[in-house]
């Protein structure tokens, strides 16, 4: 009995099972933290996401996302990731698109030029201060976008691990 019904609901997964956006939906949603690797956090996915302390202390990579963002980004997309009058609000952008778009977005710009408007997000491909951290931003960005960080400058962080500085380094060419 118990076998018959699995293999129903198999039958229906595998009926309804093209790859559609409920699916995309789900993984897009997912920020939950499941492992940690070079001083960095992955879903189970292995998609960068934040992780924070019930005290509130965020992981070093979200805190320098945090950061980058406020150097790169902020003068077009606005603070807190909220959206500037000229560019969208990124904090609800990461919600919709997944990471390969978010990340596909930044290497090589995107743009609306007609009579309408005239947005031009820049291709940032070959800014190292962009790409060394996107990851970064990306985490900064996710913690926003649910609301499990607040606006403004997270109060307390990790340090900054081995991994990540070597990491960085190495992006960086130094
Ligand atoms: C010079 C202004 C400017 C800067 C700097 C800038 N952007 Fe943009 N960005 C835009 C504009 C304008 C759009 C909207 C483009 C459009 O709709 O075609 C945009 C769109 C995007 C999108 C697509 C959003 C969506 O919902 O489809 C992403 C992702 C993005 N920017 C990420 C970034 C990141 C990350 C940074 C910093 C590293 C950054 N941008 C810096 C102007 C900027």
């Amino acid at each position: 009995m118990r076998n018959s019904v699995l293999l129903l609901a198999m039958g229906m997964l595998l009926a309804t099972g093209q790859p559609g956006l409920a699916d995309d939906a789900e993984l897009i949603k997912n920020t939950k933290a499941d492992h940690e690797e070079n001083g960095r956090w992955y879903t189970s996915d292995d998609i960068p996401t934040y992780k924070i302390a019930e005290d509130g202390t965020v992981d070093w990579p979200t805190f320098s996302g945090f950061r980058r963002y406020n150097a790169e980004c902020f003068q077009c997309h606005g603070p807190d990731g909220a959206g500037g009058s000229y560019a969208p609000a990124l904090a609800t952008s990461v919600m919709n698109i997944d990471y390969y778009k978010f990340y596909e977005t930044v290497v090589n710009g995107k743009q609306e030029v007609n009579a309408a408007q005239n947005l031009v997000m820049p291709a940032l491909g070959e800014n190292k201060n962009v790409m060394c951290y996107l990851d970064d931003i990306y985490s900064y960005l996710r913690a926003r976008g649910t609301g499990d960080l607040g606006r403004g400058r997270p109060a307390k962080k990790e340090k900054k691990s081995e991994a990540f500085t070597e990491n960085e380094n190495a992006c960086m060419g130094e």
